[in-house]
């Protein structure tokens, strides 16, 4: 089903938008959404209580692991991104997405399989130990043709489209798409050395591979989880303010100055390693550099709300999206101050780290995407609105909640492990074994279960109401009730 595009305020005439894949990719975010919070809180018990596992190889923690990050980030956030990039860019383009039907449901049922076969492969054991690039080779080929056809069709819809603008959104969302596509067959080449059990060892090893590794590792960071997010920040946050994007110069400086330096930074994941001086010197410099462009995208997106903030009032998914910013103001603080090598001496293996990851991950990644499902429900469904706003506003408080608890609770638990394993006595010996600092973070990560149980309590609540949003009353069949155009640009 394709609905039409009011396009009123543009004066161009409507056009006929594929929706029906956008719909499907809404439906398969939040899918996934539920089922990567479940294993996050699986996983969060298991490290509270490892029996949770009950002896069973399947759901053990080093192979759960795997399917809860490639479940949160490409299954989740992946379908996010799909759904938004081809919501956003035919509305920004004013022409229906490139290349027809077929392939659009081509690349929404190719990347749903390979998503499944990616987390059966894990718990079953399979993995090339790579982090966040766990899939053997064969599943690599597979996505790589999935990813060309997303490429074509993106960048075909953006080449025929009838505005003479490209709109920065379609900036980030090209550079996400191209980057990621670099990343993906430049750190999966490798050579298969069995068919049958599909295993493969990578063509680097040593240093350079731990090189290669983290450059995918920092950039899939880089674009995966923050291009393609800040394409969904300079839609809908101007959309449903209502207002210009703050700066649209600003905008611009933010892209190439982010996509220039974030490229550079990887090296910061490998401080005090094998790898040469001046190669972690230059991750680090490149990562306290990219503090500008992040906050100047930042300030750009909550300076959009100027004369427009008592709508977070209203709103409920534009209070998502705007929080979302600050969490990503707050993540790429923190980020910057975590690559310095002195401080970085203290926090690398400790569950600092795990804390920034869901500072960023939950905070800005889940909560831009919650904000624009939110928005693109009632769209999708021509419906006038949410059905519960007070469900949606529960369940804001408790994800955020849920945030302040898990970050808190890791920031704790990661400054004592770094001290404590850093500590001496007298004599010079350690003051304290392992064991000790396992035990002292128990606490901690009973708290961090907790927010990851509100965290899932509020998705929970988000899908009722969505699922009743779709259910109640249809509005103004064929005629999406918000239009495509943007607001003006102040410049
Ligand atoms: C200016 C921006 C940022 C910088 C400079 C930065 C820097 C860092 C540093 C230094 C680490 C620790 C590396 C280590 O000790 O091994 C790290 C880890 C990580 N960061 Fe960031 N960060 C930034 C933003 C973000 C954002 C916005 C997200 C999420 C959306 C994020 C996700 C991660 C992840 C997933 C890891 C863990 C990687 C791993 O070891 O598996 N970062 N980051
Ligand atoms: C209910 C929500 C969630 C819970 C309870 C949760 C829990 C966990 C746990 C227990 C770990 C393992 C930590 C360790 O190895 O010490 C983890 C790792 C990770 N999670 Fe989550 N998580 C949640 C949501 C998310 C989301 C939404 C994302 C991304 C969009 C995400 C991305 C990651 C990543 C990238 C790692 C690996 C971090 C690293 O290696 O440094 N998580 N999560």
């Amino acid at each position: 089903m394709a609905s039409t595009a009011a396009a009123a305020d543009s004066g161009l005439p409507p056009v006929v938008y594929n929706d029906d894949v956008v719909r499907k990719f809404t439906i398969a975010a939040i899918f996934w959404a539920i089922v990567a919070f479940l294993v996050g809180v699986v996983l969060a018990s298991e490290l509270a209580w490892p029996q949770v596992n009950l002896g069973l190889s399947f759901i053990n923690f080093g192979r759960l692991r795997p399917v809860h990050t490639s479940g949160a980030i490409f299954a989740f956030g992946g379908s996010a991104l799909f759904a938004t990039a081809f919501y956003i860019v035919q509305r920004t383009c004013h022409v229906r997405l490139f290349g027809g039907r077929a392939l659009a449901d081509f690349i929404f049922w190719g990347y749903q399989f390979f998503i499944v076969m990616a987390a059966l492969s894990y718990v079953l054991g399979f993995s090339q130990g790579q982090e966040y690039a766990e899939p053997e080779w064969h599943l690599d080929l597979f996505l790589t043709v999935i990813w060309v056809c997303f490429a074509i069709v993106f960048i075909g819809t953006v080449m025929m489209r009838t505005e003479p603008h490209i709109y920065v959104a379609n900036w980030f969302y090209m550079a996400f798409i191209l980057t990621v596509a670099v990343l993906h067959i430049g750190n999966n080449i490798a050579l298969p050395v069995n068919i049958y059990t599909a295993k493969s060892y990578n063509i680097f090893s040593g240093t350079q591979n731990a090189l290669v590794q983290w450059w995918y590792g920092h950039n899939a960071v880089g674009f995966f989880l923050t291009a393609g997010f800040l394409g969904m920040m300079y839609y809908f946050i101007p959309k449903a303010a209502g207002r210009p994007v703050y700066s649209y110069r600003l905008s611009i400086v933010h892209f190439w100055s982010l996509i220039f330096m974030y490229i550079w930074a990887g090296p910061h994941h490998l401080h005090w390693t094998a790898l040469p001086d001046w190669a972690q010197t230059l991750g680090m410099a490149f990562s306290i550099m990219l503090w500008m462009p992040s906050w100047g995208g930042m300030i750009n997106g909550l300076m959009t709300l100027s004369g427009a903030w008592d709508k977070l009032r209203t709103d409920p998914g534009l209070r998502f999206s705007v929080t979302a910013v600050g969490f990503y103001g707050m993540s790429t603080f923190e980020g910057p101050v975590m690559s310095i090598r002195s401080v970085n001496a203290l926090s690398h293996y400790t569950d600092w780290g795990i804390g920034h990851v869901h500072s960023g991950s939950l905070g800005w990644v889940a909560f831009i995407s919650f904000g624009a499902i939110y928005y693109l429900v009632p769209s999708l469904w021509n419906r006038s609105g949410l059905y519960s706003k007070k469900l949606a506003a529960w369940h804001y408080w408790i994800a955020t909640f849920g945030i302040v608890l898990y970050i808190s609770s890791m920031w704790v638990a990661g400054i004592m492990e770094g001290l404590m394993w850093r500590a001496y006595d007298s004599q010079g010996f350690l003051q304290y074994s392992f064991l000790e600092s396992v035990v002292a973070v128990h606490p901690f990560y009973v708290i961090r279960l907790l927010g990851g149980l509100c965290f899932l309590s509020g998705a929970l609540i988000m899908v009722y109401n969505l699922i009743m949003t779709v259910r109640s009353q249809r509005t103004n069949p064929g005629i999406e009730p918000f239009s495509g155009a943007m607001p003006v640009a102040a410049e």
